[in-house]
This record gives structure tokens, C-alpha cells and sequence, in this order.
């Protein structure tokens, strides 16, 4: 009697799995029959080539800052270099261009394109301990990225793509102007307070009494 439950049990699960094996067959036997057609990201509308292009290079950009601004960090942090203040300004530097470059990274998958990352540069190196040219590098980079950001932006403004103008007003251009301004302050600031011998300190140390 055991033996028959046994079988029995035996033979209903064989069955069972039978019909699991020819349903899955059958749902792969129907999908390869699928249209190429629907393999295409469907989420893709009106994101043309040219700012698909735009935007992969928008975003290498982005991490070649990273990689520069996180080796400046470093290097500030140095045992002979040891300036803590230009070692923050520049690991929040860096931080800033990787949430660009993910957000933009994110971006691309919302509009259905694909990403076509380039290689990420070697950092520029040398002696930065002045400070002012690590500033000065800052701003021309800055500069530059701010430039590609506007050529993109009125690229996908010919080309119609409201969504993408936004995305890099927000992303990129609104901010690049702060960042900008914030470098050429500080590099004034830093001029006038080198200026010691001809009472840029002092002009430095009043102005900071007329903030109070
Ligand atoms: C300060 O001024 C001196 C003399 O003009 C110059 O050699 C030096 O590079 C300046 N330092 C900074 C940080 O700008």
C-alpha cells in the first residue's frame, strides 16, 4: 500500500513537472518569435544621437573632475603639504562632479539612451602648494565644463529636446555660475591677502570687521 502511494505521489509529480517544462517552453518558444522590434528601449523618444552623444561626453567630463579635484584633495592632505582647508574645498569639489555625472548617468537611462563612457584621464600633478594654481586649475576646468555644458544645452534647444535643456540648467549650468563666481573670489581674496607689504592683510582683516 506504501509502495503505491509512493508510486503514485511519484507519478503526479512527474506530471506536474511535465507541464511546468512544455509552459515554460512554450512561453520561450513565443519570445524568441517576439519582433526584434521590442528589444528597442521603450522608453526612448526624441532623444536624438548627437545629444545621446552630448551627454556620455558631458559625463566623462564629469568624472575626469572628479579624478582631478579627489588627486588635489589628497594632495593637500599631505603630511608636507598640510593645508586642511584646500583639502575640503576639494574633496566637496569632487564630490559635486560625481553626483553630476551619476545623476546625468540616471538621466540617461530615464530617456532610454545608452551610456558610451570614455576613458577617465590621468589627474594633473605638480606643485600646487601656493594654492592659488590649484585655484587657478579649478577655474579654467570650471570654466570649460561650463562651456561644454552651454554648447550641449543649445544643441538640444536646435534640436527640440525641452526636457534635456532643463536637465542641464539644473544639473549643471545654474550651478556652474556659483561655482564660478566662488573661485574667482576666492582667488581675489587670496591675491589681496599676499599683497602684505602693500597692506592687502590689513585690507583683508578690516573687511572681515565690516561682516560683523
Ligand atoms: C604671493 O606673491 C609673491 C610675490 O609676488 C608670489 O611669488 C607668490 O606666488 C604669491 N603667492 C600666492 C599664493 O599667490
Amino acid at each position: 500500500m506504501r509502495f503505491f502511494v509512493t508510486a503514485l505521489f511519484g507519478l503526479v509529480i512527474a506530471l506536474l513537472g511535465y507541464h511546468g517544462h512544455a509552459r515554460l517552453g512554450g512561453v520561450t518558444a513565443s519570445a524568441s518569435k517576439a519582433p526584434v522590434s521590442d528589444h528597442v528601449p521603450l522608453v526612448e523618444q526624441n532623444f536624438v544621437k548627437i545629444n545621446r552623444k552630448g551627454l556620455s561626453k558631458m559625463i566623462s567630463d564629469c568624472f575626469n573632475l572628479y579624478y582631478q579635484y579627489l588627486s588635489m584633495a589628497n594632495y593637500f592632505g599631505r603630511a608636507d603639504v598640510a593645508l586642511p582647508g584646500f583639502q575640503k574645498f576639494f574633496t566637496t569639489s569632487a564630490e559635486r562632479e560625481l553626483t553630476r555625472a551619476k545623476d546625468m548617468m540616471e538621466y540617461m537611462n530615464k530617456r532610454g539612451g545608452t551610456l558610451d563612457l570614455l576613458p577617465i584621464k590621468k589627474p594633473v600633478t605638480g606643485d600646487f602648494s601656493d594654492g592659488r594654481s590649484a585655484l587657478d586649475l579649478a577655474r579654467r576646468l570650471s570654466r570649460k565644463l561650463n562651456a561644454r555644458a552651454l554648447v550641449n544645452h543649445n544643441i538640444a534647444v536646435s534640436k527640440r529636446d525641452p526636457n534635456l535643456k532643463l536637465f542641464y540648467e539644473e544639473t549643471i549650468i545654474d550651478g556652474q555660475v556659483d561655482v564660478i563666481k566662488e573661485l574667482g573670489d576666492l582667488i581675489t581674496r587670496l591675491d589681496l591677502m599676499n599683497k602684505s607689504q602693500r597692506g592687502g592683510l590689513a585690507l583683508y582683516m578690516f573687511d572681515l570687521e565690516l561682516q560683523k
